[in-house]
């Protein structure tokens, strides 16, 4: 069944990429113009629905790469990032104005902690800047999206008021990020559905969840948001972000894809495309992608297990639950190694060539196990080599 006549029965699930600005608060990680602009491409011509793009305020060299991107890109909206600061706001519209749809996103700390450490504002005085801010944003631009940084240690009752009140200010989507990662799904998911189902207006915007991944929860939780009413997920590619980082753009869409028949959402992300976007975004970032990240990690479509080679050369759904293609990759690869059994040895000297008879073919493979207890990799070389030399000497 195509994606397209699936999809059908799911609701949409719009994908707000920061890796341009959360990613590059990323101790490391910093790109330079042209290579925002290569991310940027990348993550349009993929199909992610809002690019936010840096930060105006914080540099001249942020400023401008918002406006770079903002008229390069051809399709996503251009977000940019202001805290509840005037000059903040005017700086963010005065970037995206370039978009052909250009969004401010401003935030504010809701949570105790914050009020009382880094903010030293009263809740009312806080309800008096979200009124305020969000108001001087949309008279810059009719796409305004707010944020209760820290929401997810905010108490319920005061998160509604700000909610509420950003939403009659003329906030179009309300963010209710996890900040520090603290959160867990299943406190996530009443979250969102309690908010939305209790605040006024909470049908008049979108709301979106952000998640980072201080517990290894951002993806998880950013599907709990997704099951409690949030119908935009902010991520990043690779998970790039601060500290452990944010939840990662290719699993949340990768998770919906593959398990809608348990979550019926889908996104408009072209998936073929992940693996090329995870390459463009460890180069420009310079942060090398883990083996084992799930989807786009060198081993995600990598087995060495007899077994499950086995399995792999019979069925590819016997240890895989998508298809390297639909991330584009070309192949599974099943690794040479001490794990792999006779089943994937004989298809490794079909694929270079060779057909031994049976007595050959044992002494070959008991050849191959013993270099394999030596060699950590066995390369097809190797092989090749070991074979000639028991053809050799037959
Ligand atoms: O994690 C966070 O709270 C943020 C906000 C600026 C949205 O990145
Ligand atoms: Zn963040």
């Amino acid at each position: 069944m195509s994606a397209a006549a699936t999809n059908s029965n799911k609701e949409r699930v719009f994908i707000f990429d920061t890796t341009l600005r959360d990613g590059e608060q990323s101790p490391g990680a910093t790109m330079t113009l042209e290579e925002k602009l290569q991310v940027a491409e990348t993550l349009d011509e993929m199909g992610v629905d809002i690019i936010e793009a840096g930060f105006p305020i914080a540099s001249n060299g942020d400023f401008e790469a918002v406006v770079a991107v903002a008229k390069q890109v051809k399709k996503a909206t251009v977000a940019g990032l202001a805290r509840a600061i005037t000059a903040d706001i005017d700086r963010a519209g005065e970037a995206v104005r370039h978009a052909r749809q250009g969004r401010i996103h401003t935030f504010v700390s809701t949570s105790p902690i914050h009020l009382a450490h880094q903010m030293k504002k009263t809740e009312d005085e806080v309800i008096e800047i979200i009124a305020r801010t969000v108001a001087q944003a949309r008279n810059l631009v009719d796409d305004v999206e707010w944020s209760a940084m820290d929401a997810t240690r905010t108490p319920l009752e005061f998160l509604k008021r700000c909610v509420d009140t950003a939403i009659k200010a003329g906030a179009t989507t309300i963010n209710l990020p996890d900040t520090v990662g603290y959160a867990v799904p299943e406190e996530h998911f009443r979250m969102f559905k309690t908010i939305i189902e209790s605040v006024p207006n909470g049908d008049k915007a979108i709301f979106s969840v952000h998640c980072h991944d201080d517990l290894g929860m951002a993806v998880a939780n950013s599907l709990a948001g997704v099951a409690g009413g949030a119908r935009q997920i902010e991520c990043t590619i690779n998970g790039l972000g601060e500290r452990a980082g944010n939840a990662a753009l290719e699993e949340v869409v990768m998770a919906l894809r593959t398990r809608g028949d348990a979550m019926p959402f889908y996104t408009e992300i072209d998936s073929t495309q992940l693996s090329r976007a995870s390459r463009v975004v460890s180069a420009a970032s310079n942060f090398p992608v883990q083996y084992n990240k799930a989807i786009v990690g060198k081993n995600a479509f990598a087995h060495e297990s007899g077994i499950h080679q086995d399995g792999m050369l019979k069925n590819a759904e016997t240890y895989e639950i998508m298809t390297p293609a639909s991330v584009g990759i070309k192949e599974t690869t099943l690794v040479m190694g001490k794990h792999s059994g006779r089943a994937a040895f004989k298809d490794k000297l079909k694929e270079l060539g060779y057909e031994l008879g049976d007595n050959a073919f044992q002494e070959a493979f008991q050849r191959f196990k013993d270099l394999a207890d030596r060699k950590k990799h066995v390369y097809d070389a190797d092989i090749i080599a070991l074979v000639d030399d028991e053809v050799g000497s037959v």
